[in-house]
């Protein structure tokens, strides 16, 4: 059976109360919908872990630096219902913008540092979008535990930070990424793609592992650089915007994997850009 969509803050939370006076533990899986096993898998991950499951569906106008993107994002919502019935979550939480975005909404949170390098870095604003939209979804649903997935390792820090930076009390868990045979990191993105790109879009991950190994033998950035920008340029890629070392606590810059960390890259194949990211 599909689970019931809710679409106003009051009617969430008539239900939250209910399930918090039961004693019952709340898990939220926030999403922009267009749900792939990326999704699916955090919401059995919340399934697993907590009483009560909660899913948001909003297509964030605050996270958006092109408004064609946002226009033309998908929009899926039965289909969606559908793919988690299986799963059996408790419900759907589809906003519309003024239950989260009220006339006269002028607050912004900024995570500073966190924000300024990788996508960041190349995409002003976006982060103070995400950071905003998730802290209101947090709120409202009051939730005990959020899962986010490790395949966006940049915005799981940053919620993460800001979560605890303004006491909201949740635990914020970090899922594996689910990939493609393969190795292509699933996205709703990669619908985009041609044919043509997707034959070559599997190269990204297998220069990434290939550079972890070696960075694991003890080989640093600098050597292994040049190799891996000539394979992706062979591949297709168009341009790439990072391919980085960074510490998986506060994202700091690495020659070596000299504390844990993880290797970052966004890269354009076909127009469409890609972002994956592998533990070192
Ligand atoms: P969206 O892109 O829909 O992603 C929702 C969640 O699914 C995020 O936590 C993301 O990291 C996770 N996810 C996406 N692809 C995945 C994959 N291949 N494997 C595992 N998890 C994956 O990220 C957002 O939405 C928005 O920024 C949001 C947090 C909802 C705020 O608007």
């Amino acid at each position: 059976m599909t689970a019931p969509i809710v679409r106003t803050k009051e009617k969430l939370r008539t239900l939250t109360e209910k399930w918090k006076a039961n004693g019952e533990s709340v898990g939220i899986v926030p999403t922009m919908g267009a749900l792939h096993p990326g999704h699916l898998s955090l919401a059995q991950a919340a399934r697993k872990a907590t009483d009560r499951v909660i899913i948001t569906i909003f297509v964030n106008p605050k996270q958006f630096n092109n408004p064609d993107d946002l226009e033309n994002y998908p929009r899926t919502e039965q289909d969606d219902a559908r793919k988690l019935a299986p799963i059996g979550v408790d419900v759907l939480y589809v906003p519309e913008v003024d239950q989260i975005y009220p006339a006269g909404f002028a607050t912004s949170i900024s995570v500073n540092g966190l924000t300024d390098v990788l996508c960041g870095a190349h995409r002003p604003g976006h982060f103070d979008g995400v950071a905003t939209v998730v802290a209101k979804l947090f709120i409202q649903t009051g939730a005990d535990m959020a899962f986010f997935g490790n395949k966006d390792f940049q915005q799981l820090q940053i919620v993460r930070r800001m979560a605890a930076d303004l006491d909201i009390p949740i635990d914020v868990i970090g899922c594996p990424t689910i990939r493609e045979d393969g190795g292509l990191a699933m996205s709703s993105r990669n619908l985009l793609l041609s044919d043509r790109a997707r034959i070559y879009a599997p190269v990204l991950s297998e220069v990434m592992a290939d550079m972890a190994t070696d960075l694991r033998a003890g080989k640093a950035m600098a050597d292994l650089q040049e190799a891996a920008l000539d394979r992706l340029e062979q591949a297709g890629f168009a341009s790439v915007d990072y391919l980085e070392l960074r510490a998986s606590n506060d994202l700091a810059l690495l020659e070596t994997p000299s504390r844990p960390s993880r290797l970052f890259a966004a890269v354009l194949l076909a127009g469409v850009r890609l972002i994956d990211n592998i533990e070192v």
